[in-house]
C-alpha cells in the first residue's frame, strides 16, 4: 500500500547511505554542554567547531542571570503574537536598543532570523515590485520569495555586473526594486563585494537589504557588521539579522533608517501569526547586544582564531573557501571521503558541520567549521592536526601537505580554481579581495 511518505524515498535513501557510513548529522545529540567550545558526545569530550557561537557568549554570566530573572518574573513564554496579545516591555526596549545600536530610526523584532528574512522581505516586496536575490541566498531568503507576491529575479552569486544587467532590463517598470544580499555567506564564508552592489543600487534607484546574520559582532569596530566595516551604513536601506549566532540565543530583527517602517508589522505574516520571543530570550539578547560594541577584544581573538584554523588547514593542503572568515569550509568533491572525514573527526573528538548538496555551492561536500573567540589555540591546533592526519589517510591531501587536484564534479561544473585566498583578516591594513566562482551549477538555497 502506498504511503504519504513514499515521496521521500530519495531522501530516505540518501539518509540511509549517510548513516551506513557512520553517523547522520541529524542524529547528533550532545549529552552535556560543557562550555561554548566543548560538549560530551557519545561519552566523549568533543571540541565544538561548528556552532556559529562567534563570540563564545552562550554562557555569559550576565546574560544567563538576566534570563533567569526574566523567567522568574515574567514566566516561560508570551503565549502569543504581539499583534494579538500585546508586547512585553522587553520587546519594546530591545527594539529601541537595536535601533540605537545601528544608529537607525527603527527596528522590528522577530522570533527567529529565519522569520526576520521571511517577514521583512515578503512584506517589503509587494505585487508590483521586483525582488533581486543572490543565487546563493540562504533558504530563508528563498522562502521569502515564495511568500512574496513580487516578481523574483536571481543574479549570479556576488556578481554586481550581472545584477546591473538584470536591473537594466527593468528600465521603464514602476515597481520598487529590492536587492537582497548577505554579508558573509554561510556555507563558504565568502563576503559580498558591498561597495559595488551599493553603486548598482544607486544607479537604478533600488533598495538594498543586507542580511548580517554572520557578521553581527564579527565585523566593524563596534561589531555592527560588514556595513560598518566598509563604512557603507548610510547606503543601506534595510538590515536583517539574528540573535542565534554572536548574540548566543534565538530571535531576529529588521532595522532601517527609512521613516514608516512600523507598518511592516501589519503586513508581515511571520511577525503577526507567531508567538513573540519569550522574556528570558529577550533579556539575554538585550544583555549580550549591549556588550557587542565594546567587545573588540573578542572580535580580535575571533579573527586570530579564524586565521589559525584557515592557515593551518590551507597549508596542510585542503581546498577552502575563497576568503578568510570565521566560517571555514573544507571543499570536497567526493561524498564518501567527505563523510569519512567528518566521521573520523568525530571519532577523534572534533565536531564540524557536514554540509551536502543541494545545500552547497557547486555540489560540493563541505566540512564547515565556524570558529569562536572562545576556542583556545590548543583546540584549534588539535583540530588542524586531526584533520590533516585523516585527510592524508583518505588521500585528500598528499603526504607532503600539498594540494591534490580534485577532478570530477568540480570541473564538470566549470568552477574556477579558488586561488588567491589570503591570510589577512579585517584587522589587517589591506583587505583581501573576495574571489568567488559564479554562474556554474544550479543555484539553490543555502542552509
Ligand atoms: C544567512 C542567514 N540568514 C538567516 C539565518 C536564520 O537565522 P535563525 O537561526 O535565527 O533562524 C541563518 C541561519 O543559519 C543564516 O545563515
Amino acid at each position: 500500500m502506498s504511503s504519504i511518505f513514499d515521496k521521500f524515498a530519495p531522501l530516505q535513501e540518501q539518509h540511509a547511505a549517510l548513516t551506513a557510513m557512520g553517523r547522520s548529522p541529524a542524529d547528533i545529540v550532545f549529552e552535556e554542554i560543557i562550555s561554548p567550545t566543548e560538549a560530551i558526545l557519545n561519552g566523549k569530550r568533543t571540541i565544538l567547531m561548528g556552532t556559529n557561537n562567534y563570540l563564545g557568549l552562550t554562557f555569559d554570566e550576565v546574560a544567563v542571570d538576566a534570563a533567569i530573572e526574566a523567567l522568574k518574573t515574567e514566566g516561560t513564554g508570551t503565549t502569543g503574537s504581539r499583534i494579538a496579545n500585546g508586547s512585553y516591555d522587553g520587546h519594546k526596549r530591545l527594539e529601541e536598543e537595536l535601533a540605537e545600536f545601528y544608529g537607525m530610526r527603527s527596528a522590528i523584532l522577530f522570533s527567529t532570523g529565519y522569520q526576520a528574512n521571511l517577514g521583512a522581505i515578503a512584506a517589503l516586496a509587494g505585487r508590483d515590485d521586483y525582488l533581486l536575490i543572490d543565487a546563493d541566498s540562504h533558504a530563508s531568503i528563498y522562502d521569502a520569495c515564495r511568500l512574496s507576491d513580487a516578481q523574483v529575479i536571481r543574479f549570479r552569486h556576488n556578481d554586481p555586473e550581472n545584477l546591473d544587467r538584470k536591473l537594466k532590463r527593468l528600465d521603464g517598470t514602476t515597481g520598487s526594486k529590492i536587492i537582497v544580499v548577505e554579508s558573509i555567506y554561510s556555507m563558504l564564508g565568502d563576503m559580498v563585494p558591498l561597495k559595488a552592489f551599493v553603486e548598482v543600487k544607486k544607479k537604478y534607484g533600488a533598495y538594498l537589504l543586507i542580511d548580517e546574520a554572520h557578521s553581527l559582532g564579527v565585523l566593524g569596530e563596534k561589531g555592527r557588521g560588514l556595513c560598518e566595516h566598509e563604512d557603507l551604513e548610510d547606503d543601506i536601506d534595510f538590515i536583517t539579522g539574528t540573535f542565534s549566532k554572536s548574540i548566543g540565543t534565538v530571535g531576529g530583527f529588521l532595522v532601517s533608517n527609512l521613516p514608516g517602517l512600523d507598518i511592516v508589522r501589519f503586513a508581515s505574516r511571520p511577525y503577526m501569526f507567531t508567538a513573540s520571543p519569550p522574556p528570558s530570550v529577550v533579556a539575554s539578547a538585550r544583555k549580550t547586544l549591549s556588550r557587542i560594541a565594546g567587545a573588540s577584544d573578542l572580535r580580535k581573538q575571533l579573527w586570530e582564531n579564524a586565521a589559525q584554523l584557515y592557515n593551518g588547514l590551507k597549508s596542510a593542503g585542503f581546498e577552502l573557501g575563497p576568503t578568510l572568515s570565521p566560517i571555514i569550509a573544507i571543499r570536497l568533491s567526493d561524498a564518501e571521503k567527505a563523510i569519512a572525514l567528518w566521521n573520523g573527526l568525530l571519532d577523534a573528538g572534533v565536531y564540524t558541520n557536514l554540509a551536502l548538496p543541494p545545500a552547497t555551492p557547486f555540489g560540493w561536500y563541505l566540512l564547515r567549521s565556524s570558529i569562536s573567540a572562545a576556542h583556545t589555540p590548543e583546540q584549534i591546533a588539535l583540530a588542524v592536526d586531526v584533520c590533516t592526519k585523516i585527510g592524508k589517510e583518505l588521500g585528500l591531501i598528499t603526504l607532503s601537505g600539498s594540494k591534490k587536484t580534485e577532478t570530477g564534479k568540480l570541473q564538470v561544473n566549470g568552477a574556477k580554481a579558488l586561488n588567491g585566498a589570503s591570510e589577512k583578516h579585517p584587522f589587517s591594513t589591506s583587505e583581501p579581495e573576495s574571489v568567488v566562482p559564479t554562474g556554474a551549477g544550479a543555484p539553490v538555497a543555502r542552509a
